[in-house]
């Protein structure tokens, strides 16, 4: 499965994974495709260099990737601290009272929320970027936005190509305005922050809109049929984030959420604001729900939201709390029904894009 664009970084299928596992992407690199770690859980600097140490060392010397969360607005010196002081108490209260409905125990004294957005202060995604650039990463992607200027200019200067999701030709174009030179048109199926538009809208309109620039198709992707339908679209590829959740590399440290994923099926995710304070699919739970009760607070914008439930989502996850148990996770979520190694996922990925088109050339009595 070659383009342009995976000739142009040396991988042999123009798949790409985004994950925030490294045991994940290190194997979607090893099996010819494209792994991109995600960095908005970790601090400024040391565990992800940790983490890149470790891809490092399990690549096999094949490229791999970094992902991001570089918020568009630059907030000067605001701390975690000072974004903590504007959260209203009525909403703290409804998470208390939330959790206290599931009986969800606390923490233990001096345990550490596990789950922290600092990732998504520009201060410490700049950290995460001093440290990137010390590596071999051949893509540095963002979410939420182009990056700065001379985050594009630097990551130029280390020959890493920059990349950005778009959910709107509009978005898109604003990336290829801002230089950047891959394109994830990420439509409204996928897991994670989502726009409106569906794939099978969004993919031809960007296409169209930042032609030459490489575009890769996003949201919905879980078989080669539908990375066939992505090239088929237009795209130099595919961007895969919900198919490696259930893979024995992800590490949920959940079984009890593994086993959600595997019975889901594509109508039980939502869009919802309950976990970040954007639009973010993920599974529907008891969780999503309350923030969408009418007689709730409703959510708070980002970033205020992310550090808000941060600590409860801890406890839902160490507790294994099922009802109100979720990740974020796209539609496609229906057709994740075993735990495989990534190999597996991936090999079934390629061999299913062949069919996939040999059944085109069928039907079109082409073959
Ligand atoms: C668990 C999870 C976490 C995600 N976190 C991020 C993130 O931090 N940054 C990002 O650019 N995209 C993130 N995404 C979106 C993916 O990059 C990707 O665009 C999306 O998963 C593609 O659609 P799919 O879920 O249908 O495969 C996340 C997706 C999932 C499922």
């Amino acid at each position: 499965m070659q383009t342009e664009l995976s000739t142009r970084l040396g991988i042999e299928h123009a798949v790409f994974g985004f994950t925030p596992f490294p045991a994940v992407a290190a194997a979607i690199s090893r099996a010819g495709g494209f792994g991109v770690l995600g960095a908005v859980r970790y601090g400024a600097g040391e565990e992800l260099a940790r983490d890149l140490d470790w891809m490092e060392a399990h690549t096999d010397g094949k490229p791999y990737g970094l992902d991001v969360v570089m918020p568009a607005k630059k907030v000067e010196g605001v701390t975690e601290a000072d974004i903590e002081a504007m959260i209203p108490e009525g909403h703290r209260a409804f998470v208390r009272d939330t959790l206290a409905k599931h009986g969800v125990p606390e923490l233990a004294e001096g345990e550490a929320s596990g789950w922290r957005i600092t990732g998504w202060l520009e201060q410490v995604a700049r950290g995460q970027l001093d440290v990137a650039f010390d590596y071999p990463v051949k893509l540095l992607a963002s979410a939420l936005g182009s990056p700065p200027a001379d985050v594009v200019a630097r990551a130029h200067d280390h020959g890493i190509l920059v990349a950005a999701l778009a959910g709107s030709a509009r978005h898109a174009l604003h990336h290829r305005d801002a230089g950047l030179d891959v394109i994830v048109a990420q439509g409204y199926e996928a897991g994670g922050h989502t726009g409106e538009i569906a794939s099978m809208v969004l993919t031809p309109e960007v296409v169209r809109a930042v032609d030459p620039l490489p575009v890769l198709a996003a949201g919905g992707i879980g078989s080669g049929e539908q990375i066939a339908a992505g090239l088929a679209l237009g795209a130099q590829g595919v961007w895969i984030g919900s198919l490696w959740l259930t893979t024995e590399e992800a590490e949920l440290h959940s079984a009890a959420l593994t086993r959600k994923l595997l019975a889901a099926g594509s109508g039980d995710t939502v869009r919802s604001r309950a976990l970040t304070g954007k639009p973010a699919r993920q599974l529907r739970t008891e969780w999503t729900d309350a923030w969408e009760d009418p007689d709730g607070p409703g959510p708070l914008p980002m970033p205020l939201q992310g550090l808000l439930v941060a600590e409860a989502v801890s406890r839902i996850q160490k507790y294994e709390v099922e009802p109100l148990l979720g990740t974020p996770v796209g539609q496609i979520v229906g057709r994740m029904d075993s735990v495989r190694p990534v190999r597996a996922v991936f090999d079934e990925l390629t061999r299913g894009f062949e069919r996939a088109i040999d059944r085109v050339n069928r039907i079109a009595g082409r073959a």
